[in-house]
């Protein structure tokens, strides 16, 4: 039985009728507040399976909070997100949803790969441990198995050399990438980054941008929060931009950086680009 308490209306078409797809985002009219102060007002967004977007925006606009939604480590006021056409953290059951049990939103969670801007790595465990230890816990592969998919990935982000060193031994770029590789040990369909170079310094960006690169050649759905507007042009299918818990405006890198249509938008492309900023 679970303990859940219904929260809100049901969506209007039944989950589960989506097409098979692998990593198809659908974010529903989402609410959320903090105490009295809502910083999500009904915001509605699709990410295609296989797609990029990159939401920008000022500082408190919202986009760790909508980007922590997805995964439920924030739980919705209202709306709802989908993702291959099932409920997010909710169950249907008569006309109400339903919050599922902790260990279902665990294991939805599995699909979803989150990086963080400050790597969030175990400095207890090396690099390979790092990367090995969830497909174990999580999904009960055996070690050995963890261990060579461990490597394989390591090898992806250019860190096989470095597979037995702990993170206080690694460059800043070096354990994100790691954390990279963490995240992608669960063969995630959805990949999450929260400004994931801006920890950073300088010279370590681009290694980081490199792998996110290579990522978004991959079919993986990939939604990404950054300041790196340069990385967020050559990236992207889609620029979302937020402002103040809604989203102002969504196109092409080429529609939302050269011809921005809201004024919101225009503003802050004006504050945060570079005059020598070409598309
Ligand atoms: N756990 C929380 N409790 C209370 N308020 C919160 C909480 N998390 C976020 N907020 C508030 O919600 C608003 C949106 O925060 P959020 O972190 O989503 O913004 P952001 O767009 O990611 O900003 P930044 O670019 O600075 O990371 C801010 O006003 C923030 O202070
Ligand atoms: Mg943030």
């Amino acid at each position: 039985m679970s303990t859940a308490t219904p929260t809100a209306e049901a969506p209007a078409t039944a989950p589960g009728t989506a097409p098979a797809t692998r990593g198809l985002v659908e974010i529903t009219k989402v609410r959320k507040s903090f105490g009295a102060t809502e910083v999500l007002k009904g915001v509605s967004l699709t990410v295609e399976p296989g797609g990029v977007a990159v939401i920008v925006g000022p500082s408190g606009s919202g986009k760790s909070t909508l980007l922590r939604t997805i995964n439920h480590l924030e739980k919705v006021d209202g709306g709802f997100i989908s993702i291959d056409g099932k409920l997010v953290g909710y169950e249907v059951r008569g006309e109400r949803l339903h919050e599922l049990r902790e260990k279902d939103i665990l294991k939805q969670r599995t699909g979803i790969g989150m990086v963080f801007q400050n790597f969030n790595l175990f400095p207890h465990l090396t690099a390979l441990e790092n990367v090995a230890e969830a497909p174990v816990v999580a999904q009960g592969r055996s070690k050995d198995e963890a261990r060579r998919r461990g490597l394989e990935l390591l090898d992806r982000v250019g860190l096989r050399d470095r597979a037995d060193a702990y993170p206080r031994q690694l460059s800043g770029g070096q354990q994100q990438r790691v954390a990279i590789a963490r995240a992608l040990a669960l063969d995630p369909k959805i990949l999450l980054f929260d400004e994931p170079t801006s920890a950073l310094d300088p010279e370590l960006v681009n290694e980081v941008l490199d792998v996110i690169r290579e990522l978004a050649k991959s079919g993986t759905t990939l939604i990404i929060v950054t300041h790196e507007m340069g990385f967020a042009r050559d990236v992207a299918d889609t620029v979302v931009f937020m402002d103040q818990g809604q989203i102002v405006e969504q196109g092409s890198p080429q529609e939302i950086f050269t011809n921005p249509q809201e004024p919101r938008t225009r503003s802050f492309f004006s504050k945060v680009l570079e005059p020598a900023f070409n598309i």
